[in-house]
């Protein structure tokens, strides 16, 4: 056994799996250096808004895009704007997640929701604000050719809405969490309800960067295939964690899902199951990938690092 995989066997840190750290660091650096308040009167709301952002986070999405773009031959930093807008996404998207309507949890990324910390009006604007801005950066910020940041834009957009990520978390919250309807529903309509609200913008920080960077559709296939593959596999061990993980390492309260009586892949199919069915995704997203034929190394990494975490 390589250094590599005993490490991925006993559950790696991101640094033990050969998580792309460098590109860990571009993401926070940029992200650190961005300001949202115009005006004094709107600088508490700017605070909220990079309390989430800052808070920590494994930047999974951001790095994600950035390996694609180095496994395409392109940039990295060329992509920062566009990796960042997802990061600011994804981050509203925890915040709204975390709120007292939705799953009501107090802790985030090691530190108090920013319901918690800012009151329940301060976190939806926050919520509002981030994703915005996260628009208003794509667009002004993101160089390449107009068409394509127009199409990597609308890919990114229809990964968030109703068909992606909100529509995912609306079927979480009315079907999933309601043991009546929950009784109903099976792996299709779990893999369905996932690859909505965590896969669709997982797949999208991949396919954004194939976007820009010209990618021939035909070309785009194995890791779409991959990128899908990948959302799922995260969502699975989500909810893996949700049950064997601690709040401490984790940074969100463990047990959350149970709770709430949620349908998830452990409630549903018991861990061990569960951990096959994320051995299973696991092995195909590696599969898709190395149909590839570019350099996907960084692309395995956060694969294997994605499917071992413990946070
Ligand atoms: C948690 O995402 C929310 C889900 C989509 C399951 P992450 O586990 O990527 O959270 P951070 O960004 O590292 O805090
Ligand atoms: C939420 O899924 C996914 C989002 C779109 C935010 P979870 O509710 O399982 O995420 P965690 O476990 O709170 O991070
Ligand atoms: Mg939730
Ligand atoms: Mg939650
Ligand atoms: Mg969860």
């Amino acid at each position: 056994m390589t250094a590599e995989q005993s490490a991925a066997a006993e559950g790696a840190t991101a640094a033990d799996a050969g998580y792309p750290e460098d590109l860990r660091s571009l993401v926070d650096d940029h992200l650190q250096g961005l300001r949202f308040a115009a005006v004094p009167s709107t600088e508490g709301l700017d605070e909220a808004m990079r309390y989430s952002l800052m808070a920590g986070g494994k930047r999974i999405r951001p790095v994600l895009a950035l390996a694609t773009a180095r496994a395409i031959g392109a940039d990295p930093e060329r992509m920062l704007p566009a990796a960042a807008s997802i990061e600011l996404i994804h981050t509203y998207s925890l915040i709204h997640d975390d709120l007292p309507a939705m799953d009501d949890d107090d802790l985030r990324r090691g530190m108090p929701t920013s319901h918690v910390k800012f009151g329940e009006d301060v976190a939806i604007l926050a919520g509002d604000g981030l994703f915005a801005e996260a628009v208003r950066l794509f667009c002004s910020g993101q160089g390449g050719e107009p068409d394509r940041v127009l199409a990597a834009l609308g890919e990114l957009m229809s990964a968030t809405g109703v068909g992606g990520m909100v529509g995912g978390q609306y079927v979480d919250v009315t079907e999933f969490s309601n043991p009546e309807s929950a009784r109903e529903l099976g792996l299709e309509q779990l893999r369905e309800m996932d690859s909505l609200k965590t896969g669709r913008l997982i797949a999208a920080s991949v396919g954004v960067v194939l976007v820009l960077g010209g990618m021939p559709e035909a070309e785009t296939i194995p890791y779409r295939r991959f990128a899908d593959g990948l959302g799922l596999l995260f969502q699975i061990v989500d909810d893996i964690l949700d049950v064997t993980g601690s709040s401490d390492e984790l940074g969100k309260p463990s047990g959350s899902d149970e709770r709430h009586g949620k349908l998830t892949y452990v409630s549903a199919f018991g861990l061990d199951r569960a951990r096959e069915l994320a051995a299973q995704s696991h092995r195909s997203a590696r599969e898709a990938l190395a149909e590839a034929e570019t350099e996907t190394d960084d692309l395995a990494r956060i694969t294997d690092f994605i499917h071992t975490r413990h946070t």
